[in-house]
């Protein structure tokens, strides 16, 4: 249910939940404070505990006060990327930051969203903290028409049409003297490096992942995705249902929806769960994802969701 900027910021200092639009999916935000909102988001959501939530907030003062000590190049990276879609990850000083939050660890990720009417909104509300607003497990929502088939018309949305960029932010996290990053994102490796000076290593080990919630199942639709590796012309089977690329010719399939251009990958990540989400609608039980593409930049971040959403 689409509601005013007013009535967000109302329920949001009365402690309840509101999603809210940012630059890269829609947030489920709770009061920084709100221990009867926070523990709702992880209800509602049906999100494991152990799974700690990222602060948001208008600008850098907004979380100096909670850092304990910042790490090497955390102001440089900051100054660089917010607002947008970089999440940084620091030690915190913990009484000031609820356990719930931290999911009990010393450390606590934020960012400052690159979206003019949340930025507004967390100057009047202070700091929220947002998990994508998605039930768990399912693609993220980059529209009022996602947050609501997961949590029905009657939830409070501060709508604000689909959002820009449609994958999460990239989580970095400093680690043994350099920056790793914890969760590909919307912001690339090479855009990292260019900053930082070095390459950032992506940390995979999925023991021992930086981010706890790179443990659980994600971006999955109902609709089972098999990653097709060799080029199309090679199959010997052709599938009925096919996710592709306008420039592709995808011979015998009964239907192909399209994920966008090769030559476009930004407007491919802002429209990919939509199109998972897309799957269900029409009931696709099986469908063949075209994963023959670049590795480099957003494509890192596009294949490694359709990865996940494949297991
Ligand atoms: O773009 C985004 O980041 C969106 C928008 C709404 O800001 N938010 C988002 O939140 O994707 P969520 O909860 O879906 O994913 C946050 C990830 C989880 O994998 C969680 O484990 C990790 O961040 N995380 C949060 N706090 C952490 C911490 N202190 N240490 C390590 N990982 C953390
Ligand atoms: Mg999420």
């Amino acid at each position: 249910m689409k509601i005013t900027f007013e009535k967000a910021v109302q329920l949001l200092k009365s402690g309840q939940n509101v999603a809210i639009p940012t630059e890269t999916v829609y947030g489920l935000a709770a009061a920084l404070h709100s221990e009867v909102a926070i523990d709702a988001i992880f209800r509602l959501k049906r999100r494991p505990r152990t799974n700690p939530l990222i602060v948001h907030v208008a600008d850098l003062n907004m979380c100096s006060e909670f850092i304990r000590s910042m790490p090497k190049d955390f102001e440089k990276l900051s100054q660089h990327f917010w607002p947008g879609p970089l999440t940084l990850i620091a030690e915190v000083l913990e009484e000031k930051i609820p356990d719930a939050v931290r999911a009990g660890l010393s450390t606590c990720a934020f960012r400052i969203p690159q979206h003019p009417l949340t930025l507004e909104l967390l100057k009047r509300t202070g700091p929220l903290v947002a998990p994508s607003c998605n039930l768990s497990g399912k693609p993220s929502a980059t529209s009022k028409e996602h947050v609501e088939s997961d949590f029905g018309k009657d939830f409070p949305v501060l709508d604000d049409g689909l959002c820009t960029h449609g994958v999460e932010s990239t989580i970095c996290s400093f680690q043994d003297g350099s920056w790793k990053i914890a969760r590909k994102g919307a912001i690339s490796s090479e855009q990292l490096s260019a900053v930082l000076g070095y390459s950032p290593e992506f940390c995979t080990d999925p023991k021992q992942p930086i981010c706890p919630g790179q443990h659980f199942r994600h971006y999955a639709p109902n609709a089972k995705l098999i990653l097709v590796k060799t080029p199309w012309h090679e199959l010997k089977q052709k599938p009925e249902y096919v996710l592709g690329f306008f420039e592709r010719l995808y011979q015998g399939a009964k239907k192909v929806i399209y994920l966008g251009s090769i030559t476009d990958p930004m407007s491919v990540a802002k429209n990919l769960y939509h199109n998972l989400r897309h799957l269900d609608d029409m009931n696709i039980d099986t469908v063949w994802v075209d994963y023959v593409l670049p590795d480099d930049g957003l494509w890192s971040t596009i294949k490694e969701r359709i990865q996940k959403a494949s297991k």
